[in-house]
């Protein structure tokens, strides 16, 4: 038994914010960002939280899938932006929809969070442990973030993306994950833990900081290192993928990890240029649009990878 994709949703916030709006704030400018990111506008979350972007991705992924919220067994919630310390974005899910029967966790792995969390679902669902699970990626970055910091501002949206997978003979055929804690201050947010009672300190608020030239050569090297070590443990060749959904951090990262297997650039869909990186909403998000715009046909080869903080990175490679 393996895992398979039955349904996908997704949510971004209404408010749209423009490069143009950005350089009205920091000295940026369109061109720049579009040129060296190949984003050109982001959703920025108002009223809105994790948890609740999070369910309205949900509840349109289980509607696809024609389940109902009691037949869930796990909710899977990938985030770095959870709305509380506790309880988690999974209970909170799960109280909004209904899913009685699950049991519900969050998992930090930044802009992997979706793909690690996918992948923590097949593991428990490949085993016999449980039948279907609801993964979800939601972020809403936009509140980690120094809106005087140019070099990181332009970079993020807020989104949400989740799929139902159930036990099937055919779906994921191989997953790969891989961390490097040594790395884990190129990028980096404080949290509120760090006050200290006994010292009387305390807990400051951190925005996020990032050593952006680090980061892209950790994800030139890396991404296709691990989807390259998948595809050889699947024995499934770079030709014979039909889609690569990556991360959608930079258009450039992109364009590197497709010359890298040298496969055509129209196998890597992008929207980017519309959510900027929404960090675990972003893969999520990507596979629905791509979903419904009626671009997955059964059989598809398709390669899911996430990237980011921690370091982490990781990749699934599935038919749909
Ligand atoms: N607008 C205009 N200029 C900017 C700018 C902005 N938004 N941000 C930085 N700059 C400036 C820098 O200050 C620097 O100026 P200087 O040469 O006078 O010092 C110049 O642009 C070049 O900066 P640099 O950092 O070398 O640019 P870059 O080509 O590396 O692009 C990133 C910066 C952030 C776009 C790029 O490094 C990147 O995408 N990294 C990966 C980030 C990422 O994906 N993070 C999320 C991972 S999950």
């Amino acid at each position: 038994m393996t895992t398979r994709i039955i349904g996908t949703g997704s949510y971004v916030p209404e408010q749209i914010v423009t490069n143009n709006d950005l350089a009205q704030i920091v000295e940026t400018s369109d061109q720049w960002v579009r040129s060296r990111t190949g984003i050109g506008e982001r959703r920025i979350a108002t009223v809105e939280g994790t948890s609740q972007m999070a369910a309205r991705a949900a509840r349109r992924a289980l509607e696809q899938a024609k389940v109902e919220p009691e037949a869930i067994d796990l909710i899977l919630l990938g985030t770095s932006t959870p709305d509380y310390c506790f309880p988690s974005g999974a209970c909170e899910i799960q109280g909004m929809i209904g899913a009685v029967n699950a049991v519900c966790y969050d998992i930090s792995a930044a802009c992997s969070g979706f793909v690690f969390a996918l992948n923590t679902a097949h593991a428990f669902i490949s085993s016999g442990i449980y039948k279907t699970a609801l993964v979800i990626g939601s972020d809403v970055i936009s509140k980690l973030i120094d809106w005087t910091d140019r070099s990181t501002c332009v970079l993020f949206g807020d989104g949400a993306g989740a799929v139902v997978v159930t036990a099937d003979v055919k779906g994921i055929m191989g997953i790969h994950m891989r961390s490097d804690g040594k790395k884990g201050q190129v990028l980096t947010c404080g949290a509120r833990t760090n006050g200290n009672f006994l010292l009387g300190k305390k807990p400051e608020l951190g925005y996020m900081s990032m050593e952006g030239q680090e980061v892209f050569k950790f994800a030139v090297k890396r991404v296709p290192e691990c989807i390259g070590q998948l595809l050889e443990e699947t024995k499934v060749s770079a030709e014979a993928v039909r889609y690569f959904i990556i991360h959608q951090a930079n258009y450039r990262i992109i364009e590197s990890i497709a010359k890298r297997f040298k496969v055509d650039l129209e196998k890597f869909p992008v929207n980017m240029e519309f959510y900027g990186n929404t960090s675990s909403g972003s893969v999520p998000l990507l596979l629905d649009e791509m979903n419904r715009a009626g671009r997955l046909s059964r059989g598809d080869k398709v390669v899911l990878s996430g990237f980011g903080a921690g370091l982490t990175w990781g990749a699934t490679l599935l038919e749909w």
